[in-house]
């Protein structure tokens, strides 16, 4: 392989922000573009100044010897196909949230993955934050002591994402969409401890009204009609060892719109915004008690690389240095595992266990 990675983009909707990513590394170049719209791929290029490979057939793009890598931005059913296809000819993988939208498919991926012995990975923007990756780094030194609680959530009051179908139909939905970021990132700070039941709630009160919808906009008729998926979903996930995790995700809602993780440990306590992106805000907020009084820090986070440039700098590292993948398919799946027990549980009113996978 030449010094220069390859990388291919597939979905030009959050595809065309990952190619940012990969466009101001060093060390990559996007070489090929693919979607079933043409002008969405070249108003990409158009704006990025570049002159990629036009492919509206993902079996075309995978088989290219052009092609190093490919990150996959489509709707979240055609997520495991095109990796699979990725995978079946030899390139490094780089899959947008969630793996997959049902348990089986990610399975499959992940397996085929592994298999292959190819690079890998999943692109979390919640846990690729700076934010989100400096209390990471404070959490591992154990400043917050043993974390052995948590909740999250991402909470709107006008947010169902009508554009693209694959939100609003069955194996889209708030839980999968948001709420996968919020359970992902939370998980990661808890320190990726292993799920052992999942128990929730979820349901549809906006969408179907033709209510909630982005920025309070009214959807077409057939948007509301078509619409399948849940826009809000609660629940809890309870750990080996005895942590627990409480994890909220709203589309819509009468409330005011939040996006928090809070941490309880031992020694301390933390509050995180894991997705504003500006600098100089309090982004952490970490919660002591010293010599008897309560002493808290806030951590502004100074100007940096931006979780999308992090996200490809650890990919392209991954494939050109060997340097081990952070956010392997393996950890997609065990996120999935979790997401999907909470809509069975939801639709079940009951307690669900999980097998180790
Ligand atoms: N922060 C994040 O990581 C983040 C943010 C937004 C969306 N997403 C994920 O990205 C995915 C897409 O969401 P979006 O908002 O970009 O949707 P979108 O509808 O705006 O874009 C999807 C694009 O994929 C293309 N496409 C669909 N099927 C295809 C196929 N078979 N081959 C090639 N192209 C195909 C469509 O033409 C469209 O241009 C979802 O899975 C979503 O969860 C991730």
């Amino acid at each position: 392989m030449s010094d220069t990675l390859r990388v291919a983009i597939v979905g030009m909707g959050i595809g065309r922000v990952q190619a940012r990513g990969f466009i101001q590394h060093a060390r990559s170049e996007v070489a090929a573009l693919c979607d079933l719209d043409r002008a969405r791929m070249q108003a990409v290029a158009d704006e990025y100044q570049i002159t990629p490979a036009f492919f509206t057939d993902y079996r075309e793009l995978c088989r290219s010897p052009e092609i190093d890598a490919i990150y996959i931005g489509t709707p979240n059913q055609f997520h495991v196909p095109v990796g699979l296809e990725a995978v079946r000819n030899g390139k490094h993988v780089l899959m947008t949230k969630p793996l997959a939208d049902a348990l089986e498919p990610a399975r499959t991926m992940v397996a085929e993955a592994e298999a292959a012995g190819v690079v890998n990975m999943m692109s979390l923007t919640g846990r690729f934050n700076p934010n989100t990756q400096y209390l990471g780094q404070l959490i591992a030194r154990g400043e917050l002591g043993r974390v052995y609680y948590a909740r999250s959530r991402s909470v709107r009051r006008s947010g169902i994402p009508s554009w693209s179908p694959g939100f609003v139909m069955a194996g889209g939905g708030a839980w999968r969409d948001m709420g996968v970021h919020m359970l992902d990132a939370a998980w990661w700070l808890m320190g990726r401890p292993t799920p052992v039941s999942v128990t929730g709630v979820s349901g549809a009160e906006f969408g179907p009204r033709g209510q909630g919808y982005w920025e309070y906009a009214a959807p077409s008729e057939s948007i509301r009609e078509a619409f399948a998926a849940d826009d809000y979903a609660g629940g809890f996930v309870r750990f080996a060892g005895g942590a627990g995790l409480q994890i909220e995700s709203f589309w819509a809602s009468h409330q005011l719109d939040e996006a928090a993780i809070d941490l309880f440990g031992t020694e301390a306590g933390a509050r995180l915004d894991p997705f504003s992106a500006r600098e100089g805000i309090e982004a952490i907020r970490i919660l002591r008690t010293v010599d008897g009084a309560p002493c808290d820090t806030s951590v502004r986070m100074p100007r940096g690389p931006d979780t999308w440039e992090r996200i490809a700098a650890h990919f392209t590292a991954c494939i050109l240095d060997g340097v081990a993948c952070a956010a392997p398919l393996r950890h997609g799946l065990i996120v999935q595992q979790m997401l999907e027990a909470l809509l069975l549980s939801a639709a079940e009113g009951a307690e669900v266990r999980l097998a180790a996978l």
